[in-house]
């Protein structure tokens, strides 16, 4: 990770723009800085603290801040070779020599989830496929349905490299690509817009069964993406696994259910051959939705109302918040001056945890590096933050 050590001085001003470089603020806590840096448009934070050493003079370490960082060095190195040049510290050691811009063009077929929230619109009728792996099935679907868009969910980096090649070699262009958790993915489409849902061969979990894909949430999110006739498809060699689904979807009124045993399917993935030569059965549980669902509307402004910075310093809770599909927890308050703050925060749902800063510029709040995404838990969590902010 770039980083600088540097002998400890008395005073840093701000504002201050150096090599196009903005620093707009210092932030401090008891034991450490939080500085505000933009560069070329992109705002973050770097993280100043003192750093032990045998030397006479204090040293501090600066590096950039885990949650608001970017997913590239590059506008970290040139941060930190601007505050040298900005502040003349005397540096001990830094790492960021190598200053090149390695901002790598984007694959078209790669989103984030923001595209999902802003941009996502599409005529054709979407399938998704949840923990592709290999991708051998989506890729084969992709090609074999020309006017249906397929979706593929994953969160193995490896596996999306290997498929996002695979979509280039073979000229495929009706998939979207999305490193994401699946649970909480479904959240994000719009009601009815469905044809399948494919979940083959996900992680079993048998230990940890609150991580598995299926639930009574995704399930209920599943029945109001998918169109009227739509399927949630599980294959899986895990009995347990199958039972476990089976048991979700047993008592729903506006569907119904398939079982199969050891059915071929068109196209067998890496997982499935290597269950099917060690003569494992494979569980195959379609559910077939039978209604049309309302329109989802999801809407939160995610905005604050001014505060008073002197009555909140002392009473921001110290233990999380924790309800039944949300939590909040206040990690640190960072002081500007009598009226700017910054306060670190972690809040959502549990499987997704956002970890976010608010700044109140002049005694007004608002998330740094913008909003967070507009989902249920999120919203129920703002507005637990906006009241306690508030004194309410
Ligand atoms: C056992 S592999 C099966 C892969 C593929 N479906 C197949 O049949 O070969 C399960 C895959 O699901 C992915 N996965 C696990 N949990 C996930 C989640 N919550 N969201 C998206 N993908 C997930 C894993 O990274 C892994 O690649």
């Amino acid at each position: 990770m770039p980083h600088i050590v540097f002998e400890q001085i008395s005073h840093l001003d701000f504002p201050k723009v150096s090599d196009g470089v903005e620093f707009s603020f210092i932030a401090n806590s008891k034991h450490e800085s939080k500085i505000s840096v933009k560069v070329d448009g992109q705002e973050f934070l770097l993280t100043k603290k003192a750093k032990e050493s045998s030397q006479i003079n204090p040293l501090e370490i600066l590096k950039a801040d885990k949650a608001t960082r970017p997913s590239k060095a590059y506008p970290i190195k040139k941060a930190l070779n601007a505050f040298l040049d900005a502040y003349g510290v005397k540096t001990i050691f830094s790492n960021i020599s190598n200053l090149k811009d390695n901002t790598k063009q984007s694959n078209k077929y790669l989103k984030e989830i923001d595209y999902f929230l802003n941009d996502f619109n599409t005529q054709k009728e979407i399938w998704v496929e949840i923990g592709f792996g290999s991708g051998r099935h989506l890729l084969h679907q992709a090609k074999k349905n020309p006017d249906i868009l397929l979706i593929g969910l994953e969160i193995h980096t490896p596996s999306i490299e290997q498929v996002l090649k695979q979509i280039e070699l073979q000229e495929i262009s009706n998939v979207l690509i999305l490193n994401y958790d699946a649970r909480l993915f479904l959240e994000f489409l719009k009601s009815n817009s469905v044809g399948k849902i494919f979940v083959h061969f996900p992680v079993p979990w048998e230990k940890k069964p609150h991580r598995r894909v299926y639930s009574k949430e995704f399930v209920d999110e599943a029945l109001r993406v998918l169109n009227m006739d739509g399927t949630l498809e599980l294959r899986t060699d895990s009995r347990e696994y199958f039972d476990f689904a089976l048991s979700i979807l047993t008592n729903l009124t506006q569907c119904h259910i398939d079982i199969d045993i050891n059915k071929d399917l068109d196209i067998s993935s890496k997982y499935e051959d290597r269950w099917k030569k060690m003569g494992k059965n494979i569980y195959d549980l379609i559910l077939h939705n039978n209604t049309i669902s309302p329109v989802q509307n999801i809407e939160s402004s995610f905005e604050f109302d001014k505060i008073n910075i002197e009555k909140i310093k002392d009473t921001l809770p110290k233990k999380s918040l924790v309800e039944e599909d949300y939590f909040v927890h206040f990690e640190n308050f960072y002081s500007i001056n009598d009226n700017s703050a910054l306060i670190e925060v972690t809040f959502g749902s549990f499987n997704r945890p956002v970890s976010k800063y608010i700044y109140i510029n002049d005694l007004q709040p608002s998330y740094f590096q913008g909003k967070p995404l507009i989902t249920k838990a999120n919203i129920k969590a703002h507005e637990k933050i906006k009241a306690i902010l508030s004194n309410d």
